[in-house]
């Protein structure tokens, strides 16, 4: 993804805030306190002739609790925003196609509930989805791609050729630290997809806070996710989006990373205070790279057992995001779950991080192995295809997979 800032502006028609994009480019105009929505409107129209739309975000999701609230971009004039100006928004464009967030029917997925409101309201919208056995959904599914990153996404470029043409059958969400402000443009396969974040501390809890608030927020707002990818900045994928989209659909099982490691960095790791609820025999180890089915993913977010245990009990040397998941499907759930992830990564160099790959090692035998290299079960058939993803790519791995994307990945150029 580019960094070019998606510029807005600010009308302030009395206490209204307004933000334009006239013509998809970075130009902008500015106008002045005091002149009526209706008379920019009418200029615009007038002089311009452009097709003018406008959307409000009410800023209060939270309060209308019959529907998912993030759905309720509304065409009336809302209260005025003033101090969350980001909440409201309003797109103008001389034609259709660049408005992506309007044909989806929705401006932002920014809200201001809790993580506790935000996951009771996913169980809830489950619920009523269950009761009305509503298989719509799962008539049309679509795979959420849940992106942990701290700030920006070098490797967007590919992930926006990845993700081109196949519109409807995937949603994305984005987490990044608060404070990250950079913007993309409205073109953008990101645009308008971050979620409410919080600060990301490494081999802490909020690292699983923030994989289940990217889970909560992906049930919520479409109730046609069924699969949930987690991925970072650092992740690729290893085929076309068709390719990897029929694999996670076909798949009965979860693909979550399991096993139990005897040694110090796995069983080494456990509280015996977390007996008699969690015994040394159920502690697990895995990566925290996973693909959730719905699910799995509604039991991630139902959790109020054993996730208080790992918070108080599971602090480094003991990293949450490794073994609470882990832990919890292993005691649980375990027949959802393929015990193996989808996401490749080089631990062969040893040490407490994994490989890291660079311009240098783009190279079509490299990624063919990781492609084809594997001996993994797909609904009970052997394949060879055991990854879809990979890690850890640096950002100046980016210029070479592009060139090797139209013909290895199958990407259109
Ligand atoms: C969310 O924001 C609305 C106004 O935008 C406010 O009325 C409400 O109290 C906020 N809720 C929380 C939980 O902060
Ligand atoms: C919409 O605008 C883009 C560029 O801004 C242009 O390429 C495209 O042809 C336009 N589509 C229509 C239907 O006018
Ligand atoms: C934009 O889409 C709406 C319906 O989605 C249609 O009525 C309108 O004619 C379209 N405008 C342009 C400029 O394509
Ligand atoms: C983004 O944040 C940086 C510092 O964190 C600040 O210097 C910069 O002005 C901010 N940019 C915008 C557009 O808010
Ligand atoms: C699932 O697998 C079948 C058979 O391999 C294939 O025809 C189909 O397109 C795949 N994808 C979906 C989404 O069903
Ligand atoms: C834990 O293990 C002990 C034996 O080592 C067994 O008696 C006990 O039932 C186990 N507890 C659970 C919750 O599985
Ligand atoms: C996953 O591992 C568990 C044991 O931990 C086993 O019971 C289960 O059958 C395994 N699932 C698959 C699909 O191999
Ligand atoms: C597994 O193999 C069988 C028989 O070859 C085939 O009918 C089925 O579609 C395959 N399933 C998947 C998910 O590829």
């Amino acid at each position: 993804m580019e960094h070019n800032p998606f510029h807005r502006i600010i009308i302030k028609p009395s206490n209204i805030h307004l933000h334009l994009n006239p013509k998809l480019f970075y130009h902008f105009v500015f106008f002045i306190v005091g002149i009526s929505l209706g008379t920019v409107a009418t200029l615009y129209f007038k002089t311009l002739s452009f097709h003018l739309q406008y959307f409000f975000y009410h800023g209060n999701p939270a309060s209308s609790s019959s529907q998912p609230p993030y759905r309720s971009p509304s065409l009336t004039l809302a209260p005025p925003l003033a101090t969350q100006p980001e909440h409201s928004l309003l797109l103008m464009s001389n034609n259709n196609t660049s408005i992506r967030s309007i044909t989806t029917n929705k401006v932002s997925l920014m809200h201001n509930m809790t993580d506790q409101d935000l996951f009771l309201e996913a169980i809830k919208v489950q619920g009523r989805l269950e009761k009305k056995d509503d298989v719509s959904n799962r008539a049309n599914p679509k795979v959420a791609f849940m992106f942990l990153a701290k700030g920006s996404l070098p490797l967007g470029p590919l992930w926006e050729r990845f993700f081109k043409g196949n519109e409807g059958l995937y949603n994305i969400y984005l987490h990044q630290h608060p404070s990250f402000n950079e913007t993309v443009p409205q073109d953008s396969v990101f645009f308008g997809r971050r979620i409410p974040s919080q600060p990301v501390f490494w081999g802490t809890s909020s690292m699983v806070d923030a994989e289940r608030r990217l889970v909560a927020n992906a049930l919520l707002d479409d109730s046609s996710n069924q699969r949930f990818v987690l991925l970072s900045e650092s992740c690729i994928p290893l085929f076309n989006f068709k390719t990897i989209y029929n694999y996670l659909i076909n798949s009965s099982l979860s693909f979550l990373n399991i096993f139990d490691d005897p040694r110090k960095p796995g069983r080494g790791r456990y509280n015996p205070k977390m007996s008699p609820m969690i015994n040394i025999t159920d502690w697990r180890k895995g990566s925290q790279w996973f693909e959730l089915h719905r699910d799995l993913a509604i039991k991630l977010v139902s959790d109020t057992t054993y996730y208080p245990i790992f918070q108080e009990l599971c602090h480094p040397p003991c990293y949450m995001d490794e073994h609470y998941i882990p832990t919890l499907v292993h005691m649980k759930y375990n027949e959802l779950n393929s015990n193996r992830s989808i996401t490749w990564v080089d631990w062969s160099r040893g040490g407490p991080h994994p490989g890291r790959f660079g311009w240098g090692d783009i190279t079509d035998e490299f990624l063919n192995r990781i492609r084809f290299g594997g001996n993994c079960v797909h609904n009970g058939n052997v394949t060879n295809v055991c990854f879809l993803f990979a890690r850890k790519f640096l950002p100046n791995a980016l210029e070479p997979l592009l060139r090797v994307a139209p013909l290895l990945l199958g990407l259109d150029p």
